[in-house]
């Protein structure tokens, strides 16, 4: 399937988009998360905090398979530096609203990349109390950690390449292809 690359003038020129994993296999990733996640905390009642924007497609697939009692927040980070590559510095532009203190918290993301994102929140969100806090991120780029932080569950890990779809963007286009696409440079033309 060929997937248009304009997206009001974000236009990749000289990229390609190129599939990495189908609807299929995303649910099937998605679904087999949810049941280790269902069996590990048994009818624990849990916190899911979304990290907006890139994992809300995967939050709302993942908890319509969880079978304990689920609260639901988002939180939106941003990290200076937009494009194929985060810098390092995270603010937050919307904070959870849910008390968290005693809870059981499972943080939902997207895509691990540096970590850097993931080992703020997760600091952050320890200074509520909370009774546990877990990471549950939907793609891993393992070797491209920079700070020590692992996820809890892992979907699957990836190759140190740039994705979309999926609820995942490059310049906030591509969120809604169903699908997760890498992003190659197409060949240079030769004169
Ligand atoms: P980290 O703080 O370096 O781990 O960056 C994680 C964040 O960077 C993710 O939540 C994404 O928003 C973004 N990111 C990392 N890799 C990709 C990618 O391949 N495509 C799109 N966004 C990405
Ligand atoms: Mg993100």
């Amino acid at each position: 399937m060929e997937v248009p690359l304009l997206a009001s003038g974000k236009n990749m020129e000289g990229y390609r988009l190129q599939l990495l994993l189908s609807r299929e296999q995303i649910a099937s990733i998605v679904e087999d998360l949810a049941d280790r996640i269902s069996k590990d905390y048994d009818q624990r009642e849990v916190v899911l905090v979304c990290v907006l924007k890139g994992a809300f497609m995967f939050l709302s697939d993942l908890v319509r398979h969880l079978r304990m009692p689920v609260q639901v927040d988002f939180v939106r980070l941003a990290s200076y530096g937009s494009g194929m590559k985060s810098s390092g510095i995270i603010k937050i532009t919307k904070d959870v609203e849910t008390p968290l203190e005693g809870k059981d918290i499972i943080i939902v993301e997207d895509i691990i990349d540096s970590g850097r994102t993931l080992l703020f929140l997760k600091e952050r969100i320890a200074l509520a109390n909370p009774r546990s806090v877990k990471i549950c991120a939907l793609l891993d780029k393992k070797s491209r950690r920079e700070v020590a932080i692992a996820a809890d569950y892992v979907g699957k890990e990836i190759e140190d390449v740039f994705i979309v779809g999926y609820g995942i963007d490059f310049k906030e286009a591509y969120r809604n292809l169903p699908e997760i696409h890498y992003v190659t440079p197409l060949p240079s033309p030769t004169h």
